[in-house]
């Protein structure tokens, strides 16, 4: 206390008689244990930024600086702590690598805005292969690693996805990990964290506090995951997922696993899937004890203001959740898996508002529990059936909460749910392309951009399950037009032997 009291004497003196404190050049060498001064109380934000100081890794000389970051790790031994300067990018060229038990990366101070230092993947990519991942706790001794309070700019910048891993790889066949306060985004590959199984033996990862997006594009198949969690009692608590593109939180498995307080929202780009419980592989869809509560999922919102009386307006990029939440391995891969099911988890109160498909679909499910999930404030449920749609299930029309009951077992789901003949791979349906139907309510501060995606969509990608995530039904055909009926039916006659074409053609080169 008297030691705080007298730092902050010295640095008020400093203050006063520099008047430029930016500028100084200022050594703090124990900065760790008053990081608690440094809010923004004591200095404001453009003041903590210019600071050289001893007492974190720099960044420069740039062409020594991923060997370096990775020689501390991988020389320090365990509980090593890796201190990167607040306000400093780091351009790395591969991924920064965890190497023994309990060790950390963040940023000095641990800041919790703008100045976490950014980890920005910078290594070279060709013909859709790469550097995609810049850090990496999957070791097989990487027990209790931390990574706090930095931001990872995964700069995939509108390109086509790249193979490889997530912008973050944790997970392995390890426990008691952590990831906090951390904001990571722009993905080159398929998600923008992924907490992976190891040898299904991943226990205990905790993720929390974290920002997460824009996670990938809206264009066919250059999706990404906001949050892939891949990993035994685990908990996902208290993030904010904003743009991902595939799921924003996806669940493979990951038996005893806690998802609760989480906010996942899109504002530019269509999401196929809000909370994801549809991945059989690696976990054979265990389920047992994975819980999904007191979440908040937000669809699109109108984006212009609502004139008098209008109760629905337009979203200026038609952005749309497909599924709010997707419970069941056949809504999303169709029959792929054949008769296999999720099994036994439990998704409770979660709050949907916005535009979506469908609120909650479950297909191909057995001992689940789904209670208490509403809906909450303004929402719409839109979508017509796309040109990927089968033509020999039914799509069902766009609504709340679905259910395929031929496929759901010995589960105890909240009334209210519609009954639907065919719950096959429902993010096949399309949003309507302009027009007033997205509700007026709007969403949390929107602040990040997203990018924009050009270039023609690739095969791309390997990673886990995720990937796997066509949406497509397994074939190409027509589709009947339902909620916004958009006349496609000519066309898509039109196309069919094509697009059947070029499914098996997708099919046949692995891609699904
Ligand atoms: C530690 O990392 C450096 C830089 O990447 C590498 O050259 C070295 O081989 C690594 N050492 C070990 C023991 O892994
Ligand atoms: C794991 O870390 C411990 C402690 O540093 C070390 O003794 C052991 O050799 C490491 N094991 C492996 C497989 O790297
Ligand atoms: C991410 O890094 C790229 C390359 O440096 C840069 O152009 C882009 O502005 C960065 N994105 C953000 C949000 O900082
Ligand atoms: C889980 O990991 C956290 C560290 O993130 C640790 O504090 C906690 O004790 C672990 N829980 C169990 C049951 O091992
Ligand atoms: C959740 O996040 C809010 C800020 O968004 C923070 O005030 C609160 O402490 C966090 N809760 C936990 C359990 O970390
Ligand atoms: C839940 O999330 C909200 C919104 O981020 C936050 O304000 C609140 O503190 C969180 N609650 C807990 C218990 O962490
Ligand atoms: C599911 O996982 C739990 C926890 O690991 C395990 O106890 C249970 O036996 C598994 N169930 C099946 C059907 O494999
Ligand atoms: C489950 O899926 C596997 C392939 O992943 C398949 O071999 C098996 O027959 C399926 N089981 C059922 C009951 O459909
Ligand atoms: C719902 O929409 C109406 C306009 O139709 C608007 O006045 C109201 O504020 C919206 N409710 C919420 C919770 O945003
Ligand atoms: C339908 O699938 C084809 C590839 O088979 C793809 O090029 C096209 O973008 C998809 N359309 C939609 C709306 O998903």
């Amino acid at each position: 206390m008297v030691a705080s009291a007298l730092f902050v004497a010295a640095v008020l003196f400093v203050t006063a008689t520099s008047g430029a404190l930016e500028r100084q050049r200022v050594a703090f060498r124990h900065r760790r244990t008053v990081s608690g001064l440094f809010e923004d109380d004591f200095f404001p934000e453009t003041a903590t930024r210019h600071y050289t100081r001893d007492d974190c890794e720099p960044a420069d000389p740039l062409n020594t600086l991923t060997d370096r970051l990775n020689t501390l790790l991988n020389s320090s031994g365990p509980g090593y702590v890796l201190p990167l300067c607040p306000g400093v990018q780091y351009f790395i060229q591969a991924p920064i690598l965890f190497a023994a038990p309990d060790q950390e990366i963040s940023t000095v101070g641990y800041p919790t805005g703008d100045d976490r230092a950014v980890l920005v993947v910078a290594g070279p990519v060709a013909n859709g292969q790469g550097h995609t991942t810049a850090v990496d706790g999957t070791c097989q001794n990487c027990s209790g690693v931390k990574l706090r309070n930095i931001q990872i700019n995964g700069t995939r910048a509108g390109a086509p996805p790249t193979s490889g891993g997530a912008n973050i790889e944790m997970g392995g066949s390890n426990s008691g990990q952590l990831i906090e306060y951390v904001r990571s985004f722009d993905p080159r590959s398929w998600s923008c964290l992924h907490i992976s199984e190891g040898a299904l033996s991943c226990n205990n990862v905790t993720v929390q506090n974290n920002d997460i997006g824009p996670c990938g594009s809206d264009a066919f198949q250059e999706w990404a995951d906001g949050i892939s969690v891949s990993c035994m009692n685990s908990l996902v608590r208290n993030n904010t997922v904003n743009n991902p593109t595939d799921g924003g939180i996806v669940l493979f498995g990951s038996p005893g696993t806690v998802v609760e307080n989480n906010t996942i929202w899109v504002e530019t780009m269509t999401l196929l899937g809000g909370i994801n419980m549809v991945d059989y592989d690696p976990w054979s869809g265990n389920y047992t004890n994975t819980i999904v509560r007191n979440n908040i999922i937000r669809g699109g919102f109108a984006t212009d203001p609502a004139e008098t009386g209008e109760s629905k307006g337009v979203n200026a990029d038609d952005a749309i959740i497909k599924i709010g939440i997707a419970i069941g391995p056949r809504t999303w891969f169709g029959d792929r898996y054949f008769n296999n099911v999720s099994q036994s988890g439990t998704v409770l109160d979660n709050h949907l508002t916005g535009a979506f498909g469908y609120g909650v679909a479950i297909s191909s499910a057995s001992d689940f529990t789904v209670q208490g999930n509403i809906l909450v404030g303004n929402t719409s449920f839109i979508g017509s059936t796309g040109p990927n749609c089968s033509t020999t299930d039914i799509t069902p029309q766009p609504a709340p909460f679905v259910e395929d009951q031929s496929t759901v077992q010995s589960s105890n789901i909240q009334s209210g749910f519609q009954l639907i003949p065919d719950g096959n791979s429902l993010t096949c349906i399309i949003p309507p392309s302009g027009g007033d139907f997205w509700p007026f309510g709007g969403n949390p501060s929107a602040t990040q951009s997203s990018p924009t995606s050009s270039g023609s969509p690739t095969s791309t990608s390997s990673g886990s399950g995720a990937l796997s995530h066509g949406g497509l039904s397994g074939g190409g055909k027509a589709g009947i037009a339902i909620g916004v009926i958009l006349g496609v039916a000519a066309i898509a006659a039109a196309t069919y032997f094509i697009r059947n074409w070029a499914v098996q053609r997708a099919r046949a080169s692995g891609r699904y």
